[in-house]
C-alpha cells in the first residue's frame, strides 16, 4: 500500500476528520446573507467569547479578516505600521493599498516582532500636511515568515500600550494565536482587551477547511460585514462551514503542542545534516532552515518530493516545513530517515 503524503507545505493542507465531517453534515444552515444561518451565528457568539468581545464575522480567509479589519480602522492616505515580514505587507497581494489606500512604514523587527520603541519611532508627526498620518498598528502572532515567533501578553500589552499613548488603533493578525497560547499560556480574554480587531484562522493548526474569524465590537462588526458584502465575502449556507470551525475550536486547540513538539524534533534532526546551514529557532509549528551554499533548495525539495515529503521554497536558499494535524508520529519517524539519508 502507498504511504500518503507527508505534505509539510502548510498548516493550511489538512483535511477535515471524521468528526468535523461528521458535525459539518449535520449542520443545521441557513442563508447567512440574510442573517439566517444559526451555525454562522453560534460560531461567531462563540469566538468572540472565547476574547472576550462583543462580536465576530465569519469571513472566507484569513486575508479578508485581516484587509476588513484594516479597511474598519483606517482612512485611505493614512499609514500602518507593521513588521517588514508581517503577512498583511508580504502576502495578501497588495491589498492594502488597493482596498484600504493606505501607505505602510515597515518596521526591521526581529522574526516579525516589533518592540514599542519601535512604534514611539516611527509615529509620524500628525499635524505634519507632508507625511500620511499614522493610524494602526497591526502585530502579528504568531509570526509566519518570523518562523513562527510568538508574542507573550507581556510584549503585546507593551506594544498595545505605545500604540494607544500615540492614539493609534492596533489589529492583530491572530491567523495562529492559539499556537502562541499553547506555548505561552497566555488568556485570550485579556489578549482581547487590547485590541480593536482580532483575525484568528480556522484552516490552519486548527484543521478546518476554510474560514477566519474577525472579532470587534457590536459596532465595528455591523461596518464590517457592510466591508465583507463589498469584498464579495458574503456566505449563503455557510453553516456547513461554520460546522467545522466550531468542531475546529472544541476538538483541536488542546493538541497543538503536539505540533510543536514534532516541530522540535525535525529542528534536531536538521541540526545534525551537512547540508543545513542555519535553523531559526522552533518556537511553534514552523522550522524555518537555510541550506548552504553547496546544496540548492530545487535540489533538496526534489529530493524531499521523491520520497514523499513536501517543503517549501521559503526566500534564498530556505526551506520552510509546518507541522499539523494531518502528521502523525508515524510520518515524523519516516521524514527523520528520509533526512537522514540526504
Ligand atoms: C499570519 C497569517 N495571516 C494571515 C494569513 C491568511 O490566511 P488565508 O490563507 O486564509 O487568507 C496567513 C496564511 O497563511 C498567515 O500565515
Amino acid at each position: 500500500m502507498t504511504k500518503p503524503l507527508i505534505d509539510l507545505r502548510s498548516d493550511t493542507v489538512t483535511r477535515p476528520t471524521p468528526g468535523m465531517l461528521n458535525a459539518m453534515f449535520s449542520a443545521k444552515v441557513g442563508d447567512d446573507v440574510f442573517d439566517e444561518d444559526p451555525t454562522v451565528k453560534e460560531l461567531e457568539a462563540k469566538a468572540a467569547a472565547i476574547f472576550g468581545k462583543e462580536a465576530a464575522l465569519f469571513c472566507p480567509s484569513g486575508t479578508m479578516t485581516n484587509q476588513i479589519g484594516v479597511r474598519l480602522l483606517t482612512e485611505p492616505q493614512q499609514e500602518v505600521i507593521c513588521d517588514k515580514l508581517s503577512h498583511i505587507y508580504y502576502y495578501e497581494g497588495g491589498g492594502i493599498a488597493s482596498n484600504s489606500g493606505l501607505s505602510m512604514r515597515l518596521v526591521d523587527g526581529v522574526r516579525g516582532k516589533i518592540t514599542p520603541q519601535q512604534i514611539d519611532d516611527n509615529v509620524n508627526p500628525p499635524d505634519n500636511i507632508h507625511q500620511p498620518f499614522t493610524s494602526l498598528v497591526s502585530l502579528e502572532n504568531t509570526s509566519n515568515k518570523g518562523g513562527g515567533s510568538y508574542y507573550t501578553f507581556a510584549e503585546m500589552k507593551g506594544l498595545a500600550d505605545m500604540a494607544r499613548k500615540h492614539k493609534l488603533k492596533v489589529h492583530l493578525d491572530g491567523a495562529r494565536i492559539f499556537n502562541a497560547f499553547a506555548e505561552t499560556g497566555d488568556n485570550p480574554l485579556e489578549t482581547g482587551k487590547l485590541f480593536d480587531t482580532i483575525s484568528v484562522c480556522l484552516s490552519k493548526g486548527l484543521g478546518a477547511p476554510v474560514g477566519s474569524l474577525l472579532l470587534s465590537t457590536k459596532e465595528n462588526i455591523t461596518k464590517a460585514k457592510r466591508i465583507r458584502k463589498g469584498f464579495g465575502g458574503g456566505m449563503r449556507q455557510s453553516g456547513y462551514l461554520a460546522a467545522a470551525g466550531i468542531y475546529a475550536l472544541d476538538n483541536h486547540i488542546s493538541r497543538l503542542k503536539e505540533d510543536h513538539s514534532k516541530a522540535k524534533e525535525i529542528a534536531k534532526c536538521l541540526a545534525t545534516m551537512s547540508a543545513v546551514e542555519e535553523i531559526l529557532p522552533v518556537d511553534t509549528n514552523i522550522i524555518v532552515f537555510r541550506l548552504n551554499e553547496k546544496y540548492t533548495t530545487e535540489h533538496f525539495l526534489n529530493y524531499l518530493s521523491e520520497n514523499n515529503v513536501k517543503g517549501i521554497l521559503f526566500g534564498k536558499q530556505t526551506v520552510r516545513m509546518v507541522t499539523h494535524l494531518d502528521f502523525t508520529d508515524d510520518m515524523l519517524t519516516d521524514l527523520i530517515s528520509v533526512l537522514k539519508k540526504y
